[in-house]
Order: C-alpha cells, then sequence, then structure tokens
C-alpha cells in the first residue's frame, strides 16, 4: 500500500520556516502539515492565515491545513483565499491541498447546534465549494461514529492519535479502533455500494517508525509526523523509515 507522509511544521524552525519546508519536501515528504490553534479549541496558539499564505507563494505541494479552532467555518473562506494565491498573485492550485475541520468544534455560531453532523457537514461542502479537498477530525475524547452521517461528504477523516495541542506527544495505540472501524466502513462500501465512501484515513500525533508501522495495519493511509521527522538529523532518514 503507498502511504503519504505529512510532516508537521509544529516541530519545524519557525526562523528559517521556508529552507526547513524546502528540505522536508526534497526529502521525500508528500504534503505539509499546518497546525492552525486559536488558544480556544485547544489550549495553545500557533499560527494563522499569514503564514499559510506565506508557504503557497513557494509550495507547490499540497497543503494539508489541520484548523484546531472554534467555529472554523467563519475561516474557511480566508484560508481558501490563502491558499489559492501562489507568487506574485498569481493563482496556484489548490485541488490537491487539505482544509480539515474538528467535527466537535463546528456549528457554534448559529444555524446548527455545535458539534452536529449537519454542521460538519455544512462546513465540508464550503470547503469543497472552494475546490479544496474537505475532512475532519475527531479528538481522542470523541466517537467516531456520532459522525457516520458526514462520512460521505469527506474527502479524508483525520484521527487524532494525541490530544489536539502539542507535538511531541505520546501516541495512543487505542485510538486504532477508529481507524479500524473507518477502514472496514469504506471496504464494506465499495462492495455493497459502488464505493461511495472514497476517504483517505489520516493519523496525527505521536507518529513515528515504530508506530507508524501500527496505524497502517489498521488501515491509515497518510500519516503526519512532526517531532519525528524535524527532530531527526536526517529528515529523508525519518521519513522513508515511516514509509517501511
Ligand atoms: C497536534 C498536532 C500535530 C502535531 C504532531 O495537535 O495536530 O500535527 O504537530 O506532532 P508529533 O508528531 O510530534 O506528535
Ligand atoms: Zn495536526
Amino acid at each position: 500500500m503507498s502511504v503519504k507522509i505529512a510532516p508537521s511544521i509544529l516541530s519545524a524552525d519557525f526562523g528559517r520556516l521556508r529552507e526547513e519546508v524546502e528540505t522536508v519536501l526534497n526529502a521525500g515528504a508528500d504534503m505539509i502539515h499546518v497546525d492552525v490553534m486559536d488558544g480556544h479549541f485547544v489550549p495553545n496558539i500557533s499560527i494563522g492565515v499569514p503564514v499559510v499564505a506565506s508557504l503557497a507563494r513557494f509550495v507547490k505541494a499540497p497543503l494539508d491545513v489541520h484548523l484546531m479552532i472554534e467555529n472554523p467555518e467563519k475561516y474557511v473562506n480566508a484560508f481558501a483565499d490563502s491558499m489559492g494565491r501562489g507568487v506574485d498573485g498569481e493563482n496556484r492550485d489548490v485541488s490537491s491541498d487539505y482544509i480539515v475541520v474538528h467535527a466537535e468544534a463546528c456549528g457554534g455560531d448559529g444555524g446548527f447546534g455545535l458539534g452536529s453532523t449537519e454542521a460538519l457537514i455544512e462546513c465540508l461542502k464550503s470547503i469543497k465549494s472552494r475546490g479544496i479537498k474537505a475532512g475532519f477530525s475527531v479528538k481522542p475524547g470523541t466517537a467516531i461514529e456520532l459522525y457516520e452521517g458526514a462520512l460521505e461528504y469527506t474527502d479524508i477523516v483525520l484521527v487524532m492519535t494525541v490530544e489536539p495541542g502539542f507535538g511531541g506527544q505520546k501516541f495512543m495505540e487505542d485510538m486504532m479502533g477508529k481507524v479500524k472501524w473507518l477502514a472496514e466502513k469504506k471496504a464494506v462500501s465499495s462492495v455493497e455500494n459502488g464505493g461511495n465512501l472514497e476517504y483517505e484515513i489520516e493519523v496525527d500525533g505521536g507518529v513515528n517508525a515504530e508506530t507508524a508501522k501500527v496505524c497502517r495495519d489498521a488501515g491509515a493511509e497518510v500519516f503526519v509526523a512532526g517531532s519525528y521527522v524535524f527532530g531527526a538529523e536526517d529528515y529523508k532518514v525519518a521519513i522513508d523509515s515511516l514509509r517501511l
């Protein structure tokens, strides 16, 4: 099975961000994972639209923007705009990019209830309307089954394997049940419903060479790794080890 590796720049040296990103792409990264945190949905603040806009000006590889923020629906257009502007104001192709929201965070801004499947579906639709792949994530304490109704609207599901907010935490192996459930649903859909579920399965948190194997065995296809890649002496060695 071919897998995708998405280094998380949360663990990069932000003083040399462009160099870090170029190095990791040259080392074979498939996409760049960008962790956006608001200090409300998670107890940490990281980066936002201006940094995504700067990345978009030179990154041609897919951007994987992980929004750990409340009311993500309010910010979809701002992120989509920034991702769509390349160098010298030229349009950048966003069709391979992702915006991933947290299911728990959608809908607090009126309309549908906070954390409802309906609110999540609306949010996914608004991302797709911008030509960007849409995804959702769940925190470790959130049951994935709650959002079964959103699966046919999503291009990717991100299973958090740590509590979102910080890099460098320990992998939670008990999240593999969610990965297996998602893989099973997808397999059944391709046999019974002509493949109406076509999402990729992504894992994020505590991923290293050893835990990546566990995730792959469970059915994960996209691997986010922050500290393991950016903490390594040789990014290529680290990335290659995640594919083994
Ligand atoms: C955590 C973030 C992760 C983080 C992963 O909230 O979503 O993407 O950067 O870091 P590691 O790989 O160090 O656990
Ligand atoms: Zn992340």
